[in-house]
């Protein structure tokens, strides 16, 4: 104890001391599973943070925020957005039990570029970098989630190494300044660590992955949809006999990449995707179809709880299917794949099996009376 340089004031000392009597106990037990939770901020007209159930979540993401376009900083100041995020925070934060909040950064509407060109030049990293903090810090998150949907190349991978490096020492210097806790930081990744369905090959860099983030969330899910109207598919299979675009075929290609279990989190949808067949007796996963189906916009996307009710109105056929670990139902000419609470329990086991951290799911919106975050919460706690 004596050589250690500072503390941060007596209460740290002694919690030094506590911690060092529970050594034995703490070095022997696992890290706190998580099991987190996007809040897209487009439904909190329909759903406040303060009804969330957070029984059954560790830690709630806010989706999203993104940086000045020219600045890379954060503009919050100059938006509408100021008291929901800290309506979020401390709703979070003031419930029973507590979630931890984050906030996200990006997202698919957003888009690679803007992240391309932040990440290629190191002092827009680190404007970047020294926003987010002061952004986290000012509205009372408790950590930082990165969101780029996708780094297109290999150099964009190598830039992403550095602004993992760089901010990973910022936000331990900024604890150690201010004597808090360091901020949380996490990132949403393609489901696999190194074989991406488009544009040239590329992988993650899981040396620095595993270094300054705290985990990931892979989003397992986004296999088929709209883009392919032609086909029905199974957008978030656990298995594919025939292809390698599965959740199993992702997880492991994180396992393989070195990032740690302790560190991957996998990634569950509360939502489905719908197309219309082209045949109604020809319903199997890879069915032809000829548009899709059913969803705002025409994405061909419905919400978890969206499916349970169009099911019921329409009578639909639900079929499970066992080799792939999906679910799918079929209403004359309109399909929907998705996954239920059957499909949720069996991605749980697997996860469990391996000895992943846990899971989330995006998004709080999309689940039925909580059922399928129930499912999981409990089976992953048994
Ligand atoms: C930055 O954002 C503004 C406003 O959305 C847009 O008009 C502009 O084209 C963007 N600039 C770049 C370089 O992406
Ligand atoms: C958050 O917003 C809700 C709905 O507007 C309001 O009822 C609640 O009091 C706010 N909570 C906090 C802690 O600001
Ligand atoms: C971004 O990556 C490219 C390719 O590795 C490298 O040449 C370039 O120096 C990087 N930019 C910065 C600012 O690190
Ligand atoms: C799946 O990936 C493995 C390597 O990870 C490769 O050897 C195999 O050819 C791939 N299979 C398909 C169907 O793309």
């Amino acid at each position: 104890m004596a050589m250690m340089k500072k503390t941060c004031g007596f209460a740290t000392f002694l919690m030094v001391l506590i911690m060092n009597s529970y050594s034995v106990n703490a070095s022997s037990s696992s890290p706190q599973a998580i099991k987190g939770v996007y809040y897209p901020s487009w439904v909190s007209s329909n759903l406040s943070p303060s009804s969330i159930n957070t029984k059954l979540f560790t830690h709630a993401y806010y989706a999203f925020l993104t940086p000045n376009n020219v600045t890379f900083k954060f503009d919050i100041e100059q938006t509408q957005e100021a008291p929901l995020l800290l309506n979020f925070t401390s709703t979070l934060h003031a419930k029973n039990p507590p979630v931890k909040t984050i906030f996200s950064v990006g997202g698919a509407a957003e888009g690679p570029v803007l992240f391309s060109r932040m990440v290629a030049d190191s002092s827009s990293r680190s404007h970047f970098i020294l926003s987010s903090i002061e952004v986290a810090r000012k509205f009372g998150f408790d950590g930082v989630d990165l969101d780029w949907e996708f780094p297109q190349s290999p150099e964009d991978m190598e830039n992403l190494s550095h602004l993992l490096d760089e901010w990973r020492g910022e936000v331990k210097k900024e604890a150690k300044a201010t004597c808090r806790e360091e901020l949380l930081l996490s990132a949403a990744v393609y489901y696999s660590a190194d074989t991406f369905l488009s544009g040239p090959q590329r992988s993650y860099p899981s040396g620095s992955i595993s270094k300054n983030l705290d985990w990931i969330n892979m989003m397992n899910y986004d296999y088929h949809g709209g883009w392919d109207p032609t086909l029905t598919g199974a957008q978030a299979a656990l298995f594919d006999p025939k292809s390698n675009v599965s959740t199993s075929y992702g997880v492991e290609s994180w396992i393989r990449s070195g990032v740690p279990l302790s560190k991957l989190i996998m990634g569950l949808p509360l939502y489905g995707r719908t197309w219309q067949l082209k045949d109604p007796r020809s319903y199997y996963i890879g069915a032809p179809a000829v548009d899709v189906g059913p969803g705002p916009d025409k994405t061909g996307v419905l919400t978890y709880s969206e499916i349970v009710k169009y099911n019921k109105d329409h009578k639909a056929k639900v079929v499970h299917d066992i080799e792939t670990v999906s679910v799918y139902s079929v209403a004359e000419t309109i399909w929907i794949g998705y996954d239920d609470t059957k499909t949720v329990a069996i991605k749980i086991g697997y996860a469990r099996a391996l000895g992943l951290r846990g899971y989330f799911f995006w998004a709080v919106n999309g689940d039925y009376k909580w059922k399928i975050s129930k499912t999981a919460s409990k089976l992953w706690s048994l």
